[in-house]
């Protein structure tokens, strides 16, 4: 429900206006060469200007580079100007051609870092229709680009994120309302160890920014237009002057003296942010509202530092803060905390919004009126557990050796985020290795043309699979056999030739086999020696769906009890509030299929737009 941006009412009051210090915030200093924030010692960055082939170079002189080889999609114009990159004029968009998940893969070293994307849609992209889709960020569900997503005037989410596995996933997921776009991509190391939360790791969660301002501030900008310390990842702080109703009594107050420890490391933040504030009338308190998911963990940053002339001791000024009532902080006194005026002063506080759609935000009078130079909202959105890696490796190879049509999809990881498993895969969670694996595969009757690779026996966990019903080539790999966790299998109406492999009989779970292949031999089917005893010994026809061979009996309990042990994953995602909504075929793919009761599988919605396709498997049978 809640996005990144949100709109703000304000709850403050005042009765008379009285005029402290204001003065224009000026940017004195010369513009920071980009040239010494991209040097070896510089935070590593990689902007990417979405859907260009070429590249560009912003106003600041940053290099925006063109995004072709990372994903796939189309290109197309930009009709809204990139606040970061005006030069940008394309953008990507992910039709259903491309299937439900795509991702963008962007090489990075081990570290933290600000992600900011910025959307924007059009007419060839979108026919100008607002676009519905969620975004994730190293495998977690970060951003919901829900309906009205657009109205915000400035369209762009970011988030802070630890990547340790060599590349910054950022993936895009159809949730079947138009087609998911992105125009810009930042990708902004920040140092490992900025804001530090108290018992928390900060990297088991994605820090999705809901809410960054700089009170008092004249204008919104980002860390580059304040000259900021290029360590900050160029946040953009939003100005509170937009946030207030009209008639609401607040003021600005601001200085142009230099103000210490605002950029102490790892705690960087551009002295600016400090250099003005929003202050009320004495006793008078200040609120800021924002809309936000319930049951969530939200980590709230305050920045303060004195620069009244007026506030000079302490106890002059003295305020509490509270959130939803709640006080976070008692008898704030920057002077007496900061120990002197233009020093600034960090706190935070980590708060669960258990029972309310709205996070308010509330600085309370004590004595003198409050004053509140910036602050930050983060949601932490807990990291998901990826897929294990050797499964994830195996789907990968499996794509290419099935050659699975590009509408499947499958990019990411297989079973995360959880609301976007791919199609036709079936996750369920290891407790012990805390990750996903597959257990099932669902590719019965959709086409299938490649051949099943020898990796199918890298997925140890794998209990289910379907195959049937597609023109699967070749032979049935010998790996097969070490899929000791095989319950079922069907290869069944396939053009499979070869031996069945003898190992296969070996499997210990094994209940029902089902293969119907005019090509194969072996185990259950005629002798492989013998070529013209085929036909005696197996006599298949197009109703004849299965052949099962019950291999073992007691083992199933066994199974049971295995499987009650570990959690489900199609539970979850049956769950999930953001279940798959669309799937889309290519003309070469079949829909002829009833659904599983009993895993989670996507819902299939047929494209109008593609006549039904005759079933093929009444051309593959018959009797050898
Ligand atoms: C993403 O990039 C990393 C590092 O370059 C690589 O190890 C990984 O296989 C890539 N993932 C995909 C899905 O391409
Ligand atoms: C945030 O607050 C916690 C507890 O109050 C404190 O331990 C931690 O050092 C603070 N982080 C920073 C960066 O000030
Ligand atoms: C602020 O500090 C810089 C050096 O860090 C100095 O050049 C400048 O004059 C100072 N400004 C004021 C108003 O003191
Ligand atoms: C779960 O993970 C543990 C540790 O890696 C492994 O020994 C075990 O076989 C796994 N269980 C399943 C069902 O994959
Ligand atoms: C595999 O899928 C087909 C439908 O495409 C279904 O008829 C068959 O029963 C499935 N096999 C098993 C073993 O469930
Ligand atoms: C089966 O697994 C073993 C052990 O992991 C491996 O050495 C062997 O190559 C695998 N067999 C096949 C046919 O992949
Ligand atoms: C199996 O089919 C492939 C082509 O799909 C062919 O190259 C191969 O020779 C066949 N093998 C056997 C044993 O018939």
């Amino acid at each position: 429900m809640a996005t990144g941006t949100m709109g703000y009412e304000t709850c403050a009051m005042a009765t008379f206006l009285s005029l402290l210090l204001v003065s224009s915030l000026t940017l004195s200093a010369a513009q920071m060469s980009p040239a010494s924030l991209t040097g070896s010692a510089g935070p590593y960055t990689v902007r990417i200007a979405c859907g260009s082939s070429v590249e560009t170079y912003d106003p600041n002189g940053y290099v925006w580079q063109k995004d072709w080889g990372f994903t796939g999609g189309s290109s197309a114009p930009l009709t809204f100007p990139n606040p970061k990159a005006p030069q940008i004029i394309t953008l990507r968009y992910f039709s259903k051609f491309d299937g439900p998940e795509n991702c963008y893969n962007i090489t990075v070293p081990t570290g933290r870092y600000l992600i900011r994307l910025f959307f924007a849609f059009g007419e060839q992209d979108n026919a100008g229709r607002e676009p519905q889709f969620d975004v994730s960020i190293e495998g977690t569900l970060v951003h919901n680009m829900d309906s009205g997503w657009s109205k915000e005037r400035e369209n762009f989410q970011d988030s802070l994120a630890f990547v340790s596995d060599g590349a910054a996933t950022i993936c895009f997921h159809s949730s079947g309302h138009g087609n998911p776009v992105v125009a810009s991509i930042e990708v902004l190391q920040i140092l490992d160890d900025a804001y530090k939360i108290a018992d928390q790791e900060s990297r088991s969660y994605i820090w999705k920014t809901m809410k960054r301002v700089s009170a008092g501030a004249r204008k919104s900008g980002f860390g580059s237009d304040f000259l900021a310390d290029p360590w900050g990842g160029d946040r953009y702080w939003e100005s509170d002057n937009s946030l207030f109703l009209p008639g609401s009594i607040v003021q600005s107050i601001s200085t142009v003296q230099n103000i210490s420890n605002a950029a102490v490391t790892p705690n960087i933040y551009p002295m600016d942010i400090f250099q003005s504030a929003t202050t009320t009338d004495p006793m008078q308190s200040l609120s800021y509202i924002l809309p936000v998911d319930n049951n969530r963990l939200y980590s709230i940053w305050i920045y303060l530092a004195e620069i009244s002339p007026f506030v000079v001791r302490p106890r002059d000024r003295v305020f509490d803060v509270l959130v939803n009532e709640e006080k976070i902080f008692s008898e704030v006194d920057i002077i007496a905390q900061a120990h002197r005026p233009f020093k600034a002063l960090i706190l935070n506080a980590t708060v669960m919004v258990d029972d309310a759609s709205s996070l308010e935000l509330t600085f309370n009078p004590l004595f003198g009126p409050v004053a509140v130079n910036a602050f930050e909202i983060y949601e932490l959105v807990p990291i998901e557990a990826p897929t294990l890696k050797t499964d994830m490796w195996a789907m990968q190879l499996l794509k290419q050796s099935l050659r699975l049509p590009a509408t499947y999809g499958w990019n990411g990881d297989p079973c995360v985020p959880l609301a976007h498993i791919w199609f036709g895969v079936d996750c369920r969670f290891n407790n012990s290795a805390t990750s996903w694996f597959i257990d099932g595969l669902y590719l019965d009757a959709q086409g299938v043309r490649g051949v099943l690779g020898e990796e199918i026996g890298l997925l140890s966990g794998l209990q289910i699979l379907n195959i049937s019903h597609n023109t699967l080539q070749g032979s049935i790999p010998q790996s097969m056999g070490n899929l000791s966790s095989l319950v079922v299998l069907d290869l069944s109406y396939n053009q499979l030739n070869s031996s069945i492999p003898v190992n296969l009989g070996n499997l210990p779970h094994l209940r029902k086999f089902v293969s119907n292949n005019e090509g194969l031999c072996g185990v259950g089917l005629r002798p492989c020696s013998q070529a013209n005893s085929g036909g005696k010994a197996v006599r298949i026809t197009a109703f004849v769906v299965s052949l099962v061979i019950v291999l073992t009996a007691g083992l199933v309990f066994l199974y049971w009890k295995k499987r009650a042990n570990m959690a489900r994953a199609q539970k979850l995602a049956r769950g999930a509030p953001y279940a798959k909504a669309r799937t889309t075929f290519v003309r070469d793919v079949q829909m002829a299929r009833t659904m599983f009761t009993d895993h989670f599988r996507p819902a299939h919605i047929r494209d109008p737009a593609f006549a039904p396709i005759p079933s093929q498997s009444s051309t593959l049978l018959g009797s050898t």
